[in-house]
C-alpha cells in the first residue's frame, strides 16, 4: 500500500476509489489549503492528487520527498505543474482530458450568449430591481446566426465549441499549431486560418488554447486593435492568456463590443474596471462545474495515481503541446 495525499476536496467517487487502493490522507476542508500547510501535508506521499489552485513546483516534490512518484492534476489544465520538474525527478504529471470537454464548451458558449444577446445586462435589471418594460429596442443584442465564431486553439474543448456554433448557424474560422483533419474541418465547416485573420474577421473570439509561456498575454492592447469594434471574447481557458488590463482599455476604447469571462488573470481577483461593464458577463471558473463531470475527474484522476503507483502506464499523462519543441 501506497500513501497517497489528495490536496483539496474531491468528490467521494475518486476518493473511495483511491481508498481501495491505498492509504489516503485528503484536505477536506472547504478553504483550499495554504502554501504553507500544503508543503507539511504532503511529506512523504508516494502520489499526490492535486487541484489547479495548488502550484506543483521543486519545492513542493521535494518537500514530498524522494519517494514521490506520481502527481495526478485534476484538470486538463496543467499549468500549475512545473513538468519539468517533475521529469528530472522521475514524477509522472497526470491531467483529465476528455472527461470535462462538454462541461467546458458549454461554459464557452453560454458566455457567449450571454454577452452577444446581454442577458447578464437583463437579469442584472431585475435583480436590482430596476424598472423596466418591453419594448422593440430595449436591450437588443446581437444574434449569433450567420456570424464568424473564431477558435483559438482547436483541441477538444475548441472542437466541442465549434460543433455548437455550427448547429447555432455560425460559420468557424479556427487557429492552431496543428490543422485539424479534412473529416474534421469538413464536419465543422470549419477553416484554418493566421491569427491576425481570425481577429480581423471573427464576430466572437473565443480561447481554447492551453497556458503556456508562449500564450502568455496572447490577446493583448494590439490583438485588440485588431478585432472588429462588434466583436465580442470569449474566455474559458486560463486567464493570463489574456492581458486584463489591456481588455479592460480596449473595452473602454470600444474597441470590442463585449466579454464573456470564465478565467481571470489574477483568480480569484477579476480587476475592477470589468466589474462595472455591464457588456462583460463574468463566472468564476465554473468551466467544468458539473456533479458528473467533477466526478469523472476525480475518478480519472484516481485511476492515473493508481496505474503509475502499480508500475503501469498512466491513462491520461500530461502531453506534449503540439508543435512546441
Ligand atoms: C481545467 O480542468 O483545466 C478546468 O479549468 C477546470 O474547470
Amino acid at each position: 500500500m501506497a500513501r497517497i495525499v489528495v490536496t483539496g476536496r474531491i468528490p467521494s467517487d475518486g476518493l473511495d476509489l483511491l481508498r481501495r487502493h491505498h492509504e489516503v490522507t485528503a484536505w477536506d476542508e472547504d478553504r483550499a489549503i495554504t502554501r504553507e500547510e500544503l508543503l507539511g501535508f504532503v511529506r512523504g506521499a508516494d502520489g499526490l492528487v492535486t487541484l489547479l489552485t495548488e502550484r506543483v513546483d521543486g519545492e513542493l516534490l521535494d518537500a514530498a520527498g524522494e519517494q514521490l512518484r506520481v502527481v495526478a492534476n485534476v484538470a486538463v489544465g496543467f499549468n500549475n505543474i512545473d513538468v519539468d520538474a517533475c521529469v528530472t525527478r522521475g514524477v509522472t504529471a497526470t491531467n483529465t482530458p476528455g472527461v470535462l470537454t462538454e462541461a467546458t464548451a458549454d461554459t464557452a458558449f453560454t458566455l457567449m450568449l450571454m454577452a452577444t444577446r446581454r442577458f447578464g445586462e437583463g437579469e442584472r435589471v431585475i435583480r436590482s430591481r430596476t424598472p423596466w418594460q418591453w419594448g422593440m429596442f430595449y436591450l437588443l443584442g446581437m444574434g449569433i446566426q450567420g456570424k464568424v465564431l473564431g477558435i483559438v486553439g482547436a483541441g477538444a474543448i475548441g472542437i466541442a465549441m465549434a460543433r455548437r456554433a455550427k448547429a447555432f448557424g455560425m460559420s468557424v474560422l479556427y487557429t492552431g499549431p496543428v490543422p485539424l483533419t479534412p473529416e474534421v474541418e469538413a464536419e465543422l465547416g470549419a477553416r484554418r486560418v493566421e491569427f491576425g485573420e481570425l481577429l480581423r474577421t471573427s464576430d466572437v473570439v473565443s480561447l481554447h488554447c492551453p497556458y503556456l509561456p508562449e500564450t502568455h498575454h496572447l490577446m493583448g492592447a494590439h490583438e485588440f486593435e485588431l478585432m472588429k469594434p462588434t466583436a465580442y471574447l470569449v474566455n474559458s481557458a486560463r486567464g493570463p492568456i489574456v492581458d486584463e488590463a489591456a481588455l479592460v482599455a480596449a473595452l473602454q476604447a470600444g474597441e470590442l463590443a463585449g466579454a464573456g469571462l470564465d478565467v481571470f488573470e489574477n483568480e480569484p481577483s477579476v480587476h475592477e474596471g470589468l466589474l462595472d461593464m455591464d457588456n462583460v458577463v463574468l463566472l468564476p471558473h465554473l468551466g467544468s462545474a458539473t456533479t458528473e463531470t467533477r466526478t469523472a475527474m476525480a475518478v480519472l484522476a484516481a485511476d492515473n495515481a493508481i496505474a503509475v503507483l502499480a508500475g503501469r502506464d498512466p491513462v491520461t499523462p500530461v502531453t506534449p503541446v503540439p508543435g512546441r519543441g
